[in-house]
């Protein structure tokens, strides 16, 4: 699987509006705007004329208009004003528009010609009515690290000692660890509620939890009840913007219940941002420690409570299904 050939979500979809978007997604910086029919364009962030950032334009009908002369491009990427002269449209492309779409929430791009194959990668559906946000973040760091931080259960009662579980209180559970057509994904049965703040507020009783990844870029926990009601999804869309930094679209679902929406969004926002805060700061820790034995850096040494980590690596590396017989782990969480 070449990531260039699949959709990479780059913004919220209420965050595109009628004002330029800048982004980058692996080392191509673009400009998102809104076509006049609603659409997303996505069109190199540079103009063609003197390559100032089409981001810090205007959109006008539409089109994308240079903050410098004001020459204009419609979505596909012609241009289809310059501003004092009596050029008509253009009839062919002066910048390459790149494949777009909305889905889920969030708008997406290819960055190939060809429009992906794959549709962008949904979450996991539920039967329950959901409320939901969104975080966003960018972090230094690889799409291999925070994926398989965003998924693994052991570094929680060291860097969220105390918010989601604690050293001193672990408890005896089993994994099953199997494949997916497009990733991997581990379920955790037998484990009661969690020791921590956020688990105490927000869950019923737990019954299993799962974690998966999915290519190219899809890390979802979830948190079920003994009656396989949902307590807690999040979906976090990781997308390698270059330069080692890593945009984070986090999607926070929970089922519809008594309390309302916004009393638990404002709860959970804060919460998740202290966890994001405290994950952030080791990802970019091991980061800048990576860059400081670059010279001599070694492969990671997996541990046995490793469940996900190796089997993302291998995913990111190949690009192919993994094939492998369910595992099964006893593990102290
Ligand atoms: S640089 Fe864009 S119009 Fe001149
Ligand atoms: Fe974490």
């Amino acid at each position: 699987m070449n990531p260039l050939a699949q959709w990479w979500p780059v913004a919220l979809s209420h965050e595109l509006r009628n004002t330029p978007l800048a982004c980058q997604v692996h080392d191509t910086p673009l400009v998102l705007f809104r076509a006049n029919d609603g659409r997303p364009a996505a069109l190199p962030d540079r103009c063609p004329h003197r390559f100032a950032p089409l981001s810090a334009g205007k959109v006008r009908d539409g089109q994308i208009e240079c903050p410098y002369h004001g020459w204009r491009f419609a979505a596909d990427g012609r241009c289809t004003r310059v501003p004092g002269t009596e050029l008509g449209p253009c009839s062919k492309p002066l910048l390459d528009s790149l494949p777009s779409c909305e889905a889920h929430g969030l708008v997406w791009v290819g960055l190939s010609a060809e429009r992906p194959s794959v549709p962008p990668v949904a979450p996991a559906e539920h039967r329950e009515k959901l409320d939901t946000f969104w975080i966003t973040d960018q972090v230094q760091c690889s799409l291999q690290d925070a994926a398989e931080n965003f998924l693994d259960g052991f570094h929680t009662h060291f860097v969220h000692a105390g918010w989601i579980r604690h050293d001193k209180q672990r408890q005896k559970i089993s994994a099953r660890v199997r494949p997916l057509a497009d990733g991997v994904e581990a379920v955790y049965s037998e484990e009661g509620k969690q020791s921590g703040l956020i688990s105490r507020l927000f869950e019923r009783e737990r019954g299993a939890s799962m974690g998966r990844f999915r290519l190219p870029g899809l890390a979802e926990i979830e948190y079920r009840d003994h009656r396989d009601r949902l307590n807690l999804q999040v979906s976090a869309w990781l997308t390698p913007c270059g330069d080692s930094q890593l945009r984070l679209f986090a999607r926070i679902a929970t089922a519809r219940g008594w309390l309302p929406a916004a009393v638990k969004r404002s709860v959970l926002r804060q919460l998740f941002r202290v966890v994001l805060r405290q994950d952030r700061q080791i990802l970019e820790q091991v980061s800048a420690n990576q860059r400081r034995f670059q010279a001599s850096l070694v492969a990671p040494l997996d541990g046995p409570q490793d469940l996900l980590g190796p089997s993302i690596r291998r995913l990111l590396e190949q690009g192919q299904p993994l094939v492998f017989e369910e595992r099964q782990f006893d593990i102290w969480l």
